[in-house]
Parts: C-alpha cells; structure tokens; sequence
C-alpha cells in the first residue's frame, strides 16, 4: 500500500502579514518528539474480547442505541501492525496512546489479564521497532466498571491504591521500553466534566446529581486524582526510575486564557481563572498545596492537604502534558460560562465569563494559535518553567467530509508556529502531538465528527484506512521538504488522479 502515492504538490502562497516567525522541523531542538495520538477505548475496539471487562465507557457508550460505541471502533487491537506501518511511513518520531486498564487487569485489581499483557508488549515492540517512541496515558477516562461500582472510582480515597498497583504492573511489564508516562489525561477536565454537576461516566441511566454532593465532588475527586498521581510517581522514583530513567507527568486541558479588555477587573479575573484551571493541579505539583485564591473561595469545599501529603505531591511530575483546544477571553461576570452546558458550578466558582476567542463548534473550529503561545508562557513563568509535553492539539471536522482536509493541515502548522515562539522564549516544551492519529471515536462528537490524519472508514468490516491531506503534510514537515516560511496561511493544494472527496 502506497498511502501517499495520491498526493502531490503543494503549493504554499505567502501572505503580507506574519504571525510565526519562518522554521523547519530543525528550528526544534532533535530530541524535540513531533507525534500524534489516540486513546484505548477510542482506537481499540474488541471491548469484550480476550478476557477484557468493562470500563465505565463501555457503560455509558451503551446507553446509546444502535452502533454509537467504541465496540469496534478502529479495531486497533487486531490493526496495531497496520497503523504502526502507516505511523513510520508518515514519520512519525512517536506515538500517544493509552492502556486500558479493565484489559490489563480486568477486576480492576488484582490478576492480570496474559492476552491483555500480550496486546501491549507487542505494539510496545512494533512501535520500537519501527523506532517510534511511545509516550503512555494510563488513565485516559476509562476506569474499570467493577471499580466504580465497589466504591465510586475517582471519588472515593481507595482508588489511590488501586491506581497505584496498576501503575506498577505497566512500570514494571512495559518501563524497559517505556520512557515517558503519563498519568491521568485532562486531570482537570476530567474533574469537572466527570463530577460535580459534570457527567459521570458508568452509570445507565446517568446519574441524578440533584441527590449528589455537588458542591464538593469536582474538588475530591481531583484531590483523589493528585494523590494517585503522586503516589504512582513516588513508586517510580523508589523502585523503577534508577533502572528505567523514564519521566512521569500529569496533563491538564488547558484553555488559552486571556483578559476581554484592558480592565484591572478583567485581568483579575483572567488570574482566578488561571488559579482554578492551571493552579488547581499545578500549584500542588510544584509547592504542595493549593493556590490561595481557590482556598479563599471554597473553603471548606476545597480538600485540604496532610503534611505528609503536600510532601508527596510537591515535585511529583517531571512534566506537565498540555491537552489544549480553546481559547476564551475572561470577564469579570459572575455569570455561569459559556464552556459547557453542563459543569455550570466550577466555573461559577471562578466567578467570571468566558467568551470563546473565534469558533469553537464542532464543525467550525477556528485557529487560535497566541492562545497556545500565552499557555506555555503562563506555565513557564508561573510554575518554575517544567519540561511540557502538548500531548493533544488539533481539528474536529464533519466525519467523511473530504480526504483534503486543508484546513486541518494549516490549523496543525499554526500550532507547531505558536509553539515554536514558546521555544524561542524559553519555554521547556519538548513535544506536539496532534489529536488525532487516525480518526475516532469520539467522546463529544461520536463518529460525526473526526480528528484524525488519517480517515478510517467505519461502515466497512475492515475499517478501512486512507491518508488526508494533512498526514502527507506531517511528513513533508517532518521530513524536511515542507519548509514554513513567512507566512500567516499555507495553501495546499492538489493535482492528481482521482476524486478530491469521498
Ligand atoms: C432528579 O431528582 C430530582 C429530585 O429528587 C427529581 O425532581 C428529578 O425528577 C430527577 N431527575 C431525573 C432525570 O430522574
Ligand atoms: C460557529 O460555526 C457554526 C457552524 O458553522 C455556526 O452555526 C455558528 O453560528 C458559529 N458561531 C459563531 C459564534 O460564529
Ligand atoms: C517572553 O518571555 C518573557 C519572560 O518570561 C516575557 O516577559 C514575555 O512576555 C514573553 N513574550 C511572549 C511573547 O510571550
Ligand atoms: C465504506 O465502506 C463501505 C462498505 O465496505 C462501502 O460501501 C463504502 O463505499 C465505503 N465508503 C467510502 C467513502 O469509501
Ligand atoms: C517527504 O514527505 C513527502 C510528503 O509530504 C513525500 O512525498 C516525500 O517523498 C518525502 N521525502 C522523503 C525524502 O522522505
């Protein structure tokens, strides 16, 4: 299979005015990771197969009717060759994907599944082979169903230790092979969008929050989150790390955050927003405990740090993972957000109005690189400038719409610019994944909507793959044979046999 062999030229048409300053992929330091990523429950597919139980994903999937699960999905599980082929062929440097933990351990705790085990250790070694670095999510929204309903999941103190014990068979089975880990995915959305008046995953019908303890769930189930973090990292350093020389980091979702005016209120209000989605995870993993302002606010909603704890948590990430989309202007409103429908109480709780900065709906999502560019600055002065990983960054558009998805490859190549500025400036960023690898299923969007740099075909019985416009713009960027110059926009375009949509 020649993926490319429908793709020619590209023309690139500079414009007058200049955002990025002109870099290649060697304007990045070489051990810089350019990759792109996936999930388990949105890649894998065989949900019940080869010993493999429930996740609370698989539960709240199967609330809907007909086919709108991650049954099948990609059938990644029985394709990983494939894809790893089309990775390399695409060049990537490394791939983003994450263990299912009901596949590993299918009770959550306790024996460990030798097929699931299997599934991993052989993608772990494709990747190897093919020279791919594998960068780990072990937590990427998909708890073991048994988990949740023994005691709750991320709201109850036992998951710590159940967490911890998972984190130490992937350590221990895949850390010769494996150097970078991360945690939980989105810590903070996950949070929020999960608990409170969130939607919490594994429960058909879902959840009733109204007999729910609201007002305090968000806050305990990060503080349970941070502590099964820290816990994990603290098994790293005693026992693997020596040996291993892996990092272990947390990622947040990350909007881009900026003042709506000038105002002395607006700016106060952009720096409370930045203590509750950046401070609230960042600020423990750096000083050990809370930022004031969250203190000051929630009281006695806000859970509080044992000494012991704080001592744990401080220092417990050598990195921090970016999972950035959005970027908003902040006004000091005390008026519910505009985010979400859903998750109302949190951002009350920041006390301010959040006006998406361009288009964020689904089918028309617009580039707004600074918002990256200011993330990156805010972590590196606030946070004692750590090591960051942009482990998601990228563009849903219609499913099946077209394989010239221009638009994707000038939102991806704006990106890769703002966080070329950061570089410059001084931020320790040392990778960009683009979300997503291929397309998926997708936790908002189904299989309406896609991410993917490659399209994957989901009426077909073999789920069958074909590269867009934007994988074979990757590889020309990584490769060395697409420069960025000067330029705001880059046109691609196409000149060769065959339909220009699907
Ligand atoms: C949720 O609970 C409230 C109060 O008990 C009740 O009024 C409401 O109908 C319930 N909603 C659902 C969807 O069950
Ligand atoms: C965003 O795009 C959608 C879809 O094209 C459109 O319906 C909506 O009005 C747009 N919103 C804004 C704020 O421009
Ligand atoms: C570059 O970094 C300096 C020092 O942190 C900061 O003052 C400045 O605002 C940064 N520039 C941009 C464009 O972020
Ligand atoms: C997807 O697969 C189905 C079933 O094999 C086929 O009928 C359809 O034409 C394919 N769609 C595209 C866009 O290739
Ligand atoms: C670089 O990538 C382009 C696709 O953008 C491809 O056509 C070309 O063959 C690649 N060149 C090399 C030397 O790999």
């Amino acid at each position: 299979m020649k993926p490319f062999s429908q793709f020619f030229v590209f023309v690139v048409t500079v414009s007058a005015t200049s955002y990025i300053d002109a870099f290649t992929r060697n304007d990045f330091p070489n051990d810089f990771l350019f990759g792109a990523a996936t999930s388990a429950y949105q890649w894998e597919g065989a949900f019940d197969e080869d010993g493999k139980s429930p996740s609370v994903w698989d539960t709240t999937s199967h609330c809907d009717s007909g086919s709108n699960n991650g049954d099948i999905a990609c059938d990644g599980y029985h394709k990983y060759k494939e894809d790893v082929m089309l990775m390399a062929e695409m060049g990537l440097e490394s791939f983003r994907f994450s263990i299912s933990w009901s596949r590993l351990i299918p009770n959550g705790r306790g024996r460990i599944n030798p097929k699931g085990l299997l599934f991993y250790k052989n993608l772990i070694k494709e990747l190897r082979s093919h020279g791919i670095e594998p960068q780990v999510t072990l937590y990427h929204y998909d708890l073991p169903q048994s988990l949740e309903d023994e005691y709750g999941g991320w709201i109850n103190r036992k998951i710590i230790e159940d967490f911890t014990a998972f984190a130490d068979v992937c350590f221990r089975e895949f850390g010769e092979d494996v150097k970078l880990w991360t945690k939980i995915n989105e810590a903070t959305l996950f949070a929020i969008g999960s608990y409170g008046d969130g939607m919490r995953y594994g429960h058909c019908p879902p959840m009733n929050y109204s007999t729910a303890n609201v007002c305090t769930e968000t806050y305990i189930a990060g503080h349970n989150m941070l502590l099964a973090h820290s816990s994990a990292s603290n098994l790293y350093k005693l026992k693997y790390k020596t040996k291993q020389r892996g990092s272990v980091g947390l990622s947040i979702y990350a909007y881009g955050l900026s003042p709506y005016t000038d105002s002395k209120d607006d700016e106060t209000a952009t720096e409370r927003a930045e203590a509750f989605l950046f401070g609230w995870m960042l600020k423990p993993l750096v000083v050990g405990d809370y930022p004031d302002i969250m203190k000051r606010t929630l009281g006695s909603r806000l859970p509080v740090f044992s000494e012991e704890e704080s001592k744990q948590v401080k220092g417990s990430s050598d990195f921090v993972g970016v999972v950035h989309y959005n970027t908003f202007y902040v006004t000091n409103r005390p008026a519910p957000s505009l985010v979400t429908s859903i998750n109302k109480l949190f951002f009350a709780d920041i006390g301010a109005y959040l006006i998406a900065a361009g288009n964020a709906s689904l089918f028309e999502f617009d580039a707004v690189p600074w918002g990256l560019e200011g993330i990156l600055q805010h972590i590196k002065q606030s946070y004692n400038n750590p090591p960051i990983y942009i482990l998601e960054n990228g563009k849903p558009m219609k499913h099946g719409s077209t394989l010239q998805d221009t638009p994707r490859a000038e939102f991806i190549q704006a990106y890769i610019g703002a966080v070329h500025n950061a570089i410059t400036n001084g931020s320790d960023t040392r990778g960009y994944f683009v979300w997503s690898m291929i397309d998926l299923y997708e936790l908002i969007g189904r299989y309406m909507t896609s991410y993917g740099m490659y399209y994957v075909n989901f009426s077909d019985p073999g789920r069958k793959r074909s590269p867009k416009l934007s994988a074979s713009w990757y590889t020309g960027f990584l490769n060395g044979t697409i420069d960025v110059a000067s330029q705001d926009t880059i046109q691609l375009q196409r000149k060769c046999s065959g339909s220009s949509s699907l």
